[in-house]
């Protein structure tokens, strides 16, 4: 549990072309709000960094689909994703945009470096044009007949159908999105990263320096990527929506979008260190800082071989220390799918299940696709909720409450001797639970959570304190209850990175403050004899089976196709 230390945590920066899902969460956002909740407990000078990501084609799609401007889509999106992240309790720092000015300067100035570096390739080269409406064409604004499933809706870089992944000349009659009339080819120039330049600096880096060290779902699909070797990527793009290329001999070229959003990292810590008067390079050139990127595994290839290589071509900043991807959640085992609606909306769930943004993100961290895909169904949510949070954390903290107020009018006895034992044991879940959390191991971190309830239960159970209360052996009773009440103050300080807000509302009931993780310690509780603590109140509540079919009902009848 290092302390001291500090970090630049990141979350991918979500699109603003729709709202966000459970997926979403699951993937880049619940686990890195966890780690950076962590590691401020644990006193390290930490940055959680995120924003939207406001350029790329998908979004001119949707303003065109809905019929409105960009500006008004990006900023609906924006802002319910924004509010959206801060009722879950994502705890970031900063919360920027791509369309800030801020943004649009830091992008240019990396664009500028690495061309005056020659680090950038031009090469002229055919590619679709419309003619209607005078326009090079970007892949998604392609669709055609897929060649391998005959799906008529297919765009020109992947089939939605059957999820082959096409480019624009594989499709059967390609039509253009804007006008429908057939493309035709037309010359233009674009600006290239040849990647291939950083194959070795990535070997060393990655293949040889992160082998054990980095999930093995991560460093596997980086290998395979390097391994087939690595081809010259466009960074620009002839689109009227981005970040203008700063060059006079590129008029009408914008960055492509993966090229400026992971800048926009280092643009939202900008944004938060002027804000907080802290200085952004320590958090981005300083050796000792640790950077982590968390993103779901289709974001990979982007922070793991693109991204720095940029970073390496500019030269004076860090790389990520960690890349810890998750894989994909399915949804009632299929796969989740925003165009065909099959998808638990976030700003939905707030709303049919009000105050228990907690449950959620107990299941989702107990059930993440830390590894491997994995299934969310609603009956597993449900039996999460009751059979765990409510019948376990919750019960147990409750029994002791009442014990408490039924022996002692709710004033936490004396002891005249600790029992060491279960001191010892409680307290060995401090570091459980820490080292589960810097080994990016979510599940068993909260896993080793619940057990810490499972051990106070079995603790009050084998003790029995009602009987020795009736027997009046009232010292002994003091001992247990007094040990008890340490269990849940101990609980209430453990759950915080998890479930922040039932954690805080324990932390009411016993009136006491958020400890720092640094000062637990077995010979140094955190709960003294004589303190009152408050009147209890239900920390979680039973999800009943006619709210599990609503869910499944709306589920079922909202999907498309
Ligand atoms: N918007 C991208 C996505 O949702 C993620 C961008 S991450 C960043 O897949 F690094 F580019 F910011
Ligand atoms: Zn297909």
């Amino acid at each position: 549990m290092e302390k001291n230390q500090r970090f630049t945590i990141t979350s991918a920066l979500p699109y603003t072309n729709g709202p966000i899902h459970i997926g979403h969460l699951a993937g880049a956002y619940l686990p890195a709000d966890i780690y950076a909740r962590y590691k401020r407990l644990c006193e390290n000078d930490v940055a959680f960094i995120c924003g939207s990501d406001e350029h790329g084609v998908a979004i001119s799609i949707k303003a065109k689909q809905e019929g409105s401007s960009v500006k008004s889509i990006i900023d609906k999106y924006h802002n319910l994703i924004k509010d959206t992240f801060q009722e879950f309790g994502i705890s970031f720092d900063n919360y920027s945009r791509t369309s800030n000015a801020i943004h649009h300067e830091t992008s240019k100035q990396f664009f500028r470096k690495l061309d005056q570096d020659n680090c950038f390739e031009i090469k002229n080269t055919q590619q679709l044009y419309d003619e209607n409406e005078e326009q090079f064409l970007a892949d998604r604004f392609i669709e055609g007949e897929c060649p391998k499933c005959g799906f008529e809706k297919a765009y020109g870089d992947q089939c939605e159908n059957c999820g082959a992944s096409l480019s624009p000349d594989d499709l059967i009659n390609p039509k253009s999105k804007l006008s429908g009339s057939k493309p035709v080819l037309k010359e233009t120039k674009h600006w290239y990263l040849p990647l291939g330049n950083y194959e070795d600096f990535l070997n060393k880096w990655i293949i040889e320096g992160k082998k054990g060290i980095w999930k093995p779902n991560v460093y596997g699909q980086v290998k395979s990527w390097i391994d087939q070797g690595l081809e010259s990527r466009a960074i620009s793009r002839d689109l009227d929506w981005g970040i203008p290329i700063p060059r006079d001999d590129a008029k009408g070229k914008v960055m492509y979008v993966w090229f400026d959003a992971p800048i926009g990292y280092i643009s939202s810590t900008k944004e938060w260190a002027k804000r907080e008067s802290k200085n952004w390079e320590d958090y981005w050139k300083k050796s000792d800082t640790k950077l982590i990127h968390f993103i779901g595994k289709d974001n990979i290839v982007f922070h793991c071989i693109i991204f720095p290589s940029i970073l390496e071509a500019h030269g004076e900043f860090i790389l990520p220390e960690n890349v810890p991807a998750n894989e994909f959640l399915n949804l009632e085992g299929r796969k989740i799918s925003t165009s065909n609606n099959w998808a638990i909306w976030l700003h939905e769930y707030l709303n049919d299940f009000k105050d228990m943004q907690d449950s959620l993100r107990y299941t989702l961290t107990v059930n993440s696709p830390e590894s491997k895909d994995n299934d969310f169904t609603w009956k597993d949510f449900q039996s999460r909720n009751n059979n765990e949070l409510v019948a376990i954390l919750g019960n147990y903290i409750n029994r002791v409450f009442i014990l408490t107020e039924k022996y002692f009018n709710n004033v936490v006895p004396k002891y005249e001797e600790i029992d060491s034992n279960q001191i010892i044991k409680i307290y060995d879940y401090v570091s459980l639970i820490s080292s589960s959390l810097d080994k990016f191991k979510f599940r068993d971190a909260v896993n080793h959570l619940i057990d810490l309830a499972r051990t106070g239960n079995k603790y009050l159970a084998d003790k029995e304190p009602w009987k020795l209360y009736k027997e009046n052996n009232i010292k002994e009773v003091e001992q247990i209850l007094y040990i008890s009440l340490e269990t849940c103050a101990l609980i209430s300080i453990l759950s915080e990175p998890f479930i922040p807000n039932s954690a805080k509302k324990i932390r009411d009931i016993m009136d006491i403050n958020l400890v720092n993780w640094t000062r637990l310690k077995s010979t140094n509780q955190i709960i003294q004899p004589g303190h009152k603590i408050k009147k209890s109140n239900l920390i979680f509540r039973k999800i009943e089976d006619d709210e599990i079919e609503n869910q499944l009902r709306k589920l079922n009848s909202n999907i498309k196709g």
